[in-house]
């Protein structure tokens, strides 16, 4: 029998707009669903309005809703084979049986099953083509990429609502990468989470930026989201204050991007990049994620905007730092990071597609 979860979820994929699917893939979103095998693809974002802190801890609820741009050189492709004659899900990243984050897979996809009255388990196969932990959003690539093919290997034909939904379950920031370009994360306000989803703002042609990734430091970071966010919302005496200012800023980067004004996206979003860092440094012990390098990165980035090059910075927890910029300044942008000292890597990026499911044995475009 179904649960009520799993009624609703169950409804028709009617929330699907034209722009939700473009992405070097989206010629294959036709395939037809073959249950038992499945692959996807989703892509990392980055938020230029930053989420950090949890209403609901099981659920990843978030206190605050943000929003986001798709990154297209970034992604986790996803395999999972269904398999009755296993007692668990395994779960293989880049190559390894993965201790850490296996937890939270196995949740995800226990729900998913109960959503499809399945008990059979699944090895799933993931593969990111970039560091893993690194402050890069690898989980939310991953989440991503899990609950599109799990969608598909299930047979459960959810709607990219619900996708995002259940993505949000394995990590906040996974829910905006069902979609591609720019997308915001709704806080939502039901206690059962359901409005707390992702929506498609606008497709990344409708304004093609470029970002550039300045990597100093290729580890794990030392405090991951989830207990920063605890540790913050617990500890910092200016929790409230940063709840209470996220609408505004909610507000004027909806319209930076709605009138394509990029001045205003770069001043919300380092404001917001910023404030987070603040925010977290105020914990109590306060959150370093930046290093040295991530300091002077972002000083270069502001000398080059001083001098009429459109760029900004942004932020998340760890030290790399994500230039925005308009497509014809990336190559300055990207010069000039590369010449700090501690930059050991630049990355380059096109903003991205959504999360793109489909049958076991099609060759990526
Ligand atoms: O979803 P999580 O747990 O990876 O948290 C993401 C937090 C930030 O990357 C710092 C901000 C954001 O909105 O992505």
């Amino acid at each position: 029998m179904l649960t009520d979860e799993a009624k609703r979820m169950r409804t028709t994929r009617n929330d699907r707009t034209s722009h939700e699917r473009a992405g070097p893939v989206a010629n294959l979103m036709n395939t037809q669903y073959s249950p038992g095998r499945a692959q996807a693809i989703a892509y990392a974002n980055v938020a230029l309005v930053k989420y950090w802190g949890k209403r609901d801890a099981d659920l990843n609820l978030p206190d605050v809703g943000s929003i986001s741009i798709a990154l297209d050189a970034l992604w986790t492709r996803t395999r999972m084979e269904l398999d009755p004659a296993l007692e668990r899900d395994s779960f293989e990243l880049d190559g390894q049986i993965e201790a850490h984050g296996s937890g939270r897979v196995t949740a995800l996809l226990t729900r998913m099953r109960a959503i499809g009255g399945s008990e059979i388990r699944s090895r799933v196969f993931s593969q990111n083509n970039f560091p893993t932990g690194a402050g890069l959003a690898s989980s939310a690539s991953g989440f991503a990429a899990l609950v599109t093919a799990a969608d598909r290997a299930y047979g459960l034909g959810l709607s990219l609502s619900r996708l995002s939904e259940l993505a949000r379950i394995g990590s906040g920031s996974a829910a905006r990468s069902i979609f591609g370009g720019y997308v915001e994360m709704h806080r939502g306000e039901l206690p059962d989470g359901s409005d707390s989803v992702a929506v498609p703002l606008a497709a990344a042609a409708d304004w093609p930026l470029a970002v550039v990734i300045a990597i100093s430091e290729r580890g794990r970071k030392s405090v991951g989201s989830t207990e920063g966010m605890q540790r913050t919302a617990q500890t910092s005496p200016f929790y409230s204050a940063w709840v209470n200012n996220q609408p505004d800023d909610l507000a004027l980067a909806r319209t930076a991007i709605a009138t394509r004004d990029f001045d205003a996206l770069a001043h919300v979003s380092e404001a917001s990049a910023l404030a987070l860092h603040g925010l977290a440094m105020s914990a109590r012990p306060g959150l370093l994620y930046f290093n040295a390098t991530t300091m002077e990165c972002l000083h270069r980035i502001r000398h080059l905007r001083g001098r009429g090059v459109a760029v900004f910075f942004t932020v998340d927890a760890g030290p790399q730092v994500k230039a925005i910029c308009a497509p014809e300044a990336a190559d300055t942008v990207a010069a000039a990071l590369k010449d700090v000292p501690g930059v050991t890597e630049i990355l380059r990026a096109g903003l991205g597609g959504g999360a793109v499911g489909m049958d076991d044995g099609q060759t990526w475009t």
